[in-house]
C-alpha cells in the first residue's frame, strides 16, 4: 500500500546563491524528493535564478529580506527545517541570531546553519578567531546552540562549517585577486572546498536529521599550495591560472584588512583543520580541485 506522508517545508535563505541553490539541487535530486516543499527565499522573484526555481513544482519561492526575518516566517507559513545563511557584512551576526530567533518561535524542528571553519571540529567551538566575519559566525553558532537547547519543541541543528569555496576562483578581477592571495600563502596550503558539496551534505542533514542532529562538520573537498594547484590548473584548462599583479593583491588585502587582509593573514597564523578524507568518507562525490575544475572548466577555457 502507498504510504502518504506530509512533505516537509524547508525554508532556504540565499535560494538564488551559490549554497542556497546547491542545497535546493541536492534535496531535489535525492529519491526522498517528494517528501520535502521547498521555500526558496529572494529579495527579487522576477530574477532569472528565482523564475528557474519556481518552475519545479516542489519549491515555492517568497521575497524577503534578512533584515525582516519575522516577514520572511509569515510569508512562509509552518516550516519543519531551515537553511539559513548570511551575507558578510555588519550586520551578519544580528541577522543570523535573528534567524535562529524566529525559526525558534515559529516551532521549527531542524535548523542548519552555514558557518565557516575555523580549525577543525577541536578549535573552531572556542576560537572565534580576530578575523571579523568568522567572529560573527562563532557567536551565531553559540546562540543557535543556546536557543535550540532551550526551545519548546526541542529544535535540532546542523552546523556546517565549509572552508574556502573552489567557486572564489574566477575569471574577473576577483578571481585573478583571489589566485595571487593564495599564491602569497607560499608553501602554505589552503584548503578549499565546492558549494556542490556544502549542498549535498546540508541535503543530508535534511533528509537524515536524526544521524546529523546537534552535529558540527567541517567541509573541505582538497588542501593545496597555488603552484599545486596551478598544476591541475594546466592539466584541465591547458592554461596558467590567471594571477593579479602583486601589488594589486597586497594593497586589497591592505585596504579591506578587517576582512580580506586578516582572512589570509589567519590562514597563513593558523589556518583550517579539516580532514579531507572524513569528508570523502562520508560523501564518495566530494570534489577535489581536479574534479571541479573538470566539472566547471567551460569556464575558464
Ligand atoms: N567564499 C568563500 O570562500 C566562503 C567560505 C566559507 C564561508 N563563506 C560564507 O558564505 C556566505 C555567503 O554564501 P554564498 O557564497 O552562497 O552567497 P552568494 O552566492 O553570494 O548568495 C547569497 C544569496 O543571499 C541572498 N541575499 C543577499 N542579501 C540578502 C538579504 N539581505 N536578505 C535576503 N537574502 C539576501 C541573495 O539572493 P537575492 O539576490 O536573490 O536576494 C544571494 O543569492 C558568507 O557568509 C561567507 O562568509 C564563504
Amino acid at each position: 500500500m502507498l504510504e502518504l506522508t506530509t512533505p516537509k517545508t524547508v525554508l532556504v535563505i540565499g535560494a538564488t546563491g551559490k549554497q542556497g541553490g546547491a542545497v535546493i539541487e541536492n534535496i531535489l535530486a535525492s529519491p526522498q524528493a517528494h517528501s520535502f516543499n521547498i521555500v526558496a527565499v529572494t529579495r527579487n522573484a522576477t530574477g532569472r535564478k528565482a523564475q528557474k526555481l519556481a518552475a519545479h513544482p516542489n519549491v515555492s519561492v517568497i521575497e524577503g529580506n534578512l533584515a525582516n526575518v519575522d516577514d520572511i516566517f509569515n510569508k512562509a507559513g509552518p516550516v519543519w527545517g531551515i537553511y539559513s545563511v548570511q551575507i558578510n557584512s555588519d550586520v551578519e551576526e544580528q541577522q543570523g541570531k535573528a534567524m535562529a530567533d524566529a525559526a525558534v518561535m515559529h516551532g521549527a524542528q531542524h535548523f542548519v546553519y552555514s558557518s565557516g571553519d575555523r580549525g577543525g571540529p577541536e578549535r573552531s567551538p572556542n576560537n572565534p578567531t580576530y578575523v571579523k566575519n568568522f567572529a560573527a559566525k562563532h557567536a551565531i553558532e553559540k546562540h543557535l546552540q543556546q536557543r535550540a537547547e532551550k526551545s519548546p519543541q526541542q529544535m535540532t541543528y546542523t552546523i556546517l562549517r565549509p572552508v574556502t569555496f573552489f567557486e572564489n576562483l574566477t575569471t574577473d578581477l576577483h578571481g585573478k585577486g583571489f589566485a595571487r592571495m593564495w599564491e602569497q600563502l607560499g608553501s602554505k596550503k589552503l584548503q578549499m572546498v565546492s558549494t556542490k558539496d556544502i549542498g549535498w551534505f546540508a541535503a543530508q542533514s535534511f533528509l537524515q536529521p536524526d544521524k546529523y542532529r546537534n552535529a558540527a562538520l567541517t567541509l573541505v573537498g582538497d588542501e593545496l599550495t597555488q603552484p599545486e594547484a596551478n598544476v591541475i590548473y594546466k592539466e584541465v584548462t591547458g592554461q596558467t591560472m590567471a594571477m593579479a599583479a602583486c601589488p594589486i593583491a597586497s594593497a586589497v588585502k591592505f585596504v579591506l584588512k578587517g576582512s580580506v587582509g586578516d582572512m589570509f593573514k589567519w590562514f597563513e597564523d593558523e589556518g583550517y583543520g579539516g580532514n579531507v578524507q572524513e569528508c570523502r568518507n562520508a560523501n564518495h562525490n566530494m570534489q577535489d580541485f581536479a574534479a571541479w575544475l573538470n566539472e566547471n572548466k567551460g569556464n575558464f577555457m
